[in-house]
């Protein structure tokens, strides 16, 4: 069983300091751009920055006023306003929306009864004989942990219209200080067998994470760090996004359909690749992370390198499984609580840290990076567990289930601490490229009379080459 802190104090104050750190982004996100700005889509993709700003609000109001606490409708004409189901992304910008200074006094009026009602809320920490957490809303404080993860989820959507949007930089990130360790790209060997797969106990670990189930794995190699752009560059050099042969039928259309040639954001200019990242344009990275690559990019480069995308379990496993005790961990560093130190989280870094860094943060295997910098593509359609039950309400997980959406993992520089776990899943069309998406490969592991027989990959090695 994984450990973790379940009295209701601890819980409270890690609520309430998530919820402000939440607010923080949300507040610095939607205050660095003029109002036009806010009220602009910048993407079809995407919904104008005030939408998100009041539906964050809502989603409050919805799950810590009315459905915790009891409270009437503050303002019940805006309800369909603000549901994600009536209107898609695309239709936001021509609904009557609260302007921004009314969106702003909406949300701050929602938060301040919020933090009355956390202050107030009973927490319920026992964990009853099979229930486990996640059957109440205040199991555990769940409710709270919800809408703050919702929130820093709309945080990491903002910072995604602000990538898409035309213009100067408004924003600024830290640099990486000692978290840089470059190390060469290699992979590691994670052994065959049963490991506990999503979880029955984290406190506030959404539906599609429920329940704790053993899961099988055959034996494979994964890579230590993520994919970089040095060798995502060799992929595009060596004429990948022109042969058929590393596509598969879905992802040969979008790359003729769209005469995709790299990653989305970067353009070739004097023989030299550039990319623009909020407003600024500078040289790729060759250390970086390949990041704004869609489910089809990932697919083929991988199959161009000799090797494939790690299914969702191999995912999870070389995140938590600890091969001494045989148990599954919260974090690939352990059950403690994501700090600086172990990952790149929460819009610190205004982008991915070089491969190789946060030694820290690294799994008992040494594989690096699961957490933070980019999410990673999955080869696994985004399923329900078994014994899935939806809570607490089926729009969050059970609607999006099936085969048309890819299971990502891990989080990306731009989402909180919150949202992010070992077991967290996030979903998205394989077509996608505007989020902060990335990948890492793996092989099958070829075990024979209990020793493996290395087939060894194309060119010896899809890293960063001699
Ligand atoms: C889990 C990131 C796919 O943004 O569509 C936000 C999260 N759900 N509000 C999304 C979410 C409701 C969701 N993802
Ligand atoms: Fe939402």
């Amino acid at each position: 069983m994984t450990t973790q802190p379940t009295d209701a104090e601890t819980l409270r104050g890690r609520a309430l300091t998530a919820l402000l750190a939440a607010r923080d982004r949300t507040a610095l996100l939607t205050d660095s751009v003029e109002g036009p700005d806010l009220v602009a889509q910048h993407s079809p993709l995407m919904s104008p920055l005030v939408w998100d700003l009041a539906h964050i609000g809502n989603q409050e109001e919805l799950w810590l006023l009315r459905a915790v606490a009891g409270r009437e409708a503050m303002r019940p004409e805006i309800d369909s306003l603000y549901d994600a189901f009536e209107h898609p992304r695309s239709a936001r910008p021509t609904l009557p929306l609260l302007p921004p200074e009314e969106a702003r006094r909406y949300a701050a009026e929602v938060r301040g009864r919020a933090l009355d009602v956390l202050g107030d809320a009973t927490f319920h920490t026992e964990e009853g004989p099979g229930a486990g957490f996640g059957t109440g809303l205040t199991d555990a404080g769940f409710a709270f942990g919800m809408v703050a993860q919702h929130e820093q989820q709309h945080d990491e959507t903002m910072l995604i219209t602000h990538q898409l949007r035309k213009g100067p930089a408004v924003l600024s990130g830290a640099g990486f200080g000692p978290v840089v360790d470059p190390v060469r790209q290699s992979e590691v060997l994670v052994p065959g067998g049963p490991f506990t797969m999503g979880t029955s106990t984290e406190p506030w670990a959404l539906d599609n994470e429920r329940p704790a189930h053993r899961r099988f794995v055959e034996p494979y190699f994964i890579d230590t760090t993520p994919v970089t752009n040095a060798a995502y560059l060799r992929f595009i050099e060596d004429g990948g996004y022109e042969e058929r042969r590393w596509w598969s039928a879905e992802g040969w259309k979008l790359v003729r359909g769209q005469r995709l040639a790299a990653p989305l954001f970067w353009h070739e200019e004097g023989g030299q690749w550039l990319r623009r990242r909020f407003g600024t344009v500078q040289p790729v990275d060759p250390r970086e992370p390949v990041t704004h690559v869609s489910w089809y990019e990932a697919d083929a480069y991988a199959r161009w390198a000799g090797r494939r995308l790690p299914t969702e379990a191999e995912w999870e496993k070389a995140a938590r499984h600890d091969p001494h005790s045989g148990r599954s961990r919260r974090f690939p560093w352990g059950d403690e609580e994501p700090a600086d130190r172990h990952a790149n989280l929460g819009q610190r870094h205004l982008g991915p840290a070089p491969a190789g860094s946060y030694p820290d943060g690294a799994s008992p295997l040494g594989v690096r990076q699961l957490m933070g910098d980019v999410w990673e593509w999955t080869s696994s359609d985004f399923l329900p567990y078994p014994g899935f039950v939806a809570f607490p309400y089926r729009e969050y997980s059970e609607v999006f289930f099936g085969n048309d959406h890819k299971v990502l993992r891990g989080g990306s520089f731009a989402v909180g601490e919150v949202a992010c776990r070992g077991t967290f899943r996030n979903w998205d069309y394989p077509v996608r490229r505007q989020i902060f998406s990335g990948f890492r490969t793996a092989r099958d592991a070829h075990v024979r009379d209990g020793s493996v027989h290395d087939a060894s990959a194309r060119d010896g090695f899809h890293g960063e080459g001699a």
